[in-house]
């Protein structure tokens, strides 16, 4: 940190430095940046284009699409859920066989959480916390209802203003009557990282099972499903995948819990046999059974080629950059924001912050919309008072975020936000 606050304190020159430094400064070349004065900190909610993905885009739509037509299927199509759910994996930690590429995040969910509860009878409690993605808890719910409302949803409090969640509450939370539990591995709104290998020991030293959201850690934070044991994680491609608005999700099972357990969604693509077309199901063995229908592949094939130049960069070089970014981030927070009305939202300790920066400020959502519409800063707004900062280890510069600050500081200190309505317009 000490390093960081001389860096925030050597001004615009300190992040020119920073940047010359950074041995992942290249790699934001190979990203479209039309306009280098947006400064973007939205890459956490849909991460930049890789150049290499129009290119590649283009050969799947003219070659085999275009000239291959339906003989595609044959040619690599018809494994790319597995092929590409293999490349998230070696993100994950996960071996080969666990993961696939398919649905959304909520289709996902709805599979592991279905399926979780349904290997799990007689239980009755299903544990999350108050900082998870509210779309998550939703699923839930549906999950709930579906089953006949015989299990309850409790949802552990944060005893911080929404910054963390004290693990040993998680643990308290988590009995014998517990079938599952549900966590975002990085919140959404703070960045707190939990720590998946604790409460997933303690979750199966109940009996319960596990379910791990990835959306804001895959490709931004290690981790080690296979090594921590977990037994389910669902997790987004659009975010730090890289992987274009709306791609395909994924979904990781454990093999050793892969053949006890049933997917929701009985379609074809999970089939043992999709092509002998036999009017009863019977699930495919191994993580297929997760998959229902025909793979989106122009979409897949986006997700794929930025993974593969993600993967090669490695995770402990993604992290290392991660960490730098949140760092000064805070120093320069510190020096030009803390005083002038925001307080932070993330927590100060790297270990246990993923690579978002929340500020938080009374008139959050006017100062969101006058960077957007006057500043060329894009942020993202979280209620009630978040503006969240998205710092995307392949692209966002350090000179970015110098900016980003300075511009937030002129927007305050100039009262351009005050001219903005104060809350959103009801959606009728
Ligand atoms: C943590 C988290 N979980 C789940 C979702 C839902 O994802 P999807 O809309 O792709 O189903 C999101 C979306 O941003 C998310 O951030």
């Amino acid at each position: 940190m000490q390093y960081n606050r001389l860096l925030a304190a050597a001004g615009r020159a300190g992040a020119l430095e920073a940047d010359r430094i950074d041995p992942l400064a290249s790699l934001r070349e190979q990203f479209v940046i039309t306009d280098p004065t947006v400064v973007y900190f939205d890459g956490n909610s849909l991460g930049r284009l890789p150049k290499q993905t129009i290119e590649h885009l283009q050969h799947v739509i003219t070659t085999e699409w275009g000239d291959g037509l339906i003989r595609g299927w044959g040619r690599g199509w018809y494994e790319a859920p597995q092929r590409v759910g293999d490349k998230i994996g070696a993100l994950l930690g996960a071996a080969a066989g666990q993961v696939i590429a398919c649905d959304s995040t909520s289709v996902n969910l709805y599979k592991a959480v279905m399926a979780a509860l349904a290997a799990r009878p007689g239980r009755h409690a299903i544990v999350s916390d108050a900082l998870n993605f509210p779309s998550d808890l939703y699923v839930i719910q549906g999950a709930i209802a579906q089953y006949g409302n015989v299990h309850t949803l409790s949802l552990v409090p944060s005893h911080d203003a929404e910054l963390t969640v004290n693990l040993a509450d998680v643990e308290a939370a988590i009995t014998t009557d517990t079938a599952v539990v549900l966590l975002s591995h990085v919140t959404f709104k703070s960045g707190y990282i939990y720590d998946m290998q604790r409460i997933t020991a303690a979750a199966h030293a109940r009996g319960a099972l596990v379910i791990w959201d990835l959306s804001h850690s895959a490709g931004a934070v290690p981790m080690q499903l296979d090594a921590w044991d977990v037994d389910f994680a669902i997790g987004c491609c659009y975010k730090f995948l890289n992987g274009g608005p709306g791609a395909p999700a994924f979904i990781y099972v454990n093999a050793r819990i892969q053949d006890s357990v049933v997917s929701p969604i009985w379609g074809w693509f999970g089939q043992k046999s999709p092509f002998a077309f036999d009017l009863q199901y019977d699930p495919a063995a191994g993580i297929d059974r997760f998959l229902a229908g025909t793979p989106p592949m122009l979409a897949l094939s986006a997700v794929e080629s930025s993974l593969d130049m993600l993967v090669p960069v490695g995770m402990d070089a993604i992290r290392a950059k991660s960490i730098a970014l949140t760092e000064y981030m805070i120093a320069l927070y510190d020096m030009h924001l803390a005083g002038i009305g925001f307080t932070l939202g993330s927590p100060r300790d790297a270990a246990i912050r993923g690579s978002h920066v929340s500020i938080r400020h009374p008139m959050g959502y006017q100062i969101n919309q006058a960077l957007i519409a006057e500043q060329n800063v894009i942020p993202d707004f979280r209620e009630p008072d978040n503006l969240r900062l998205g710092l995307s280890p392949l692209t966002t510069s350090f000179c970015e975020i110098w900016d980003g600050v300075d511009r937030i500081a002129t927007t305050v200190r100039a009262e351009l936000h005050k001219k903005y309505p104060a809350a959103r317009k009801a959606v009728t």
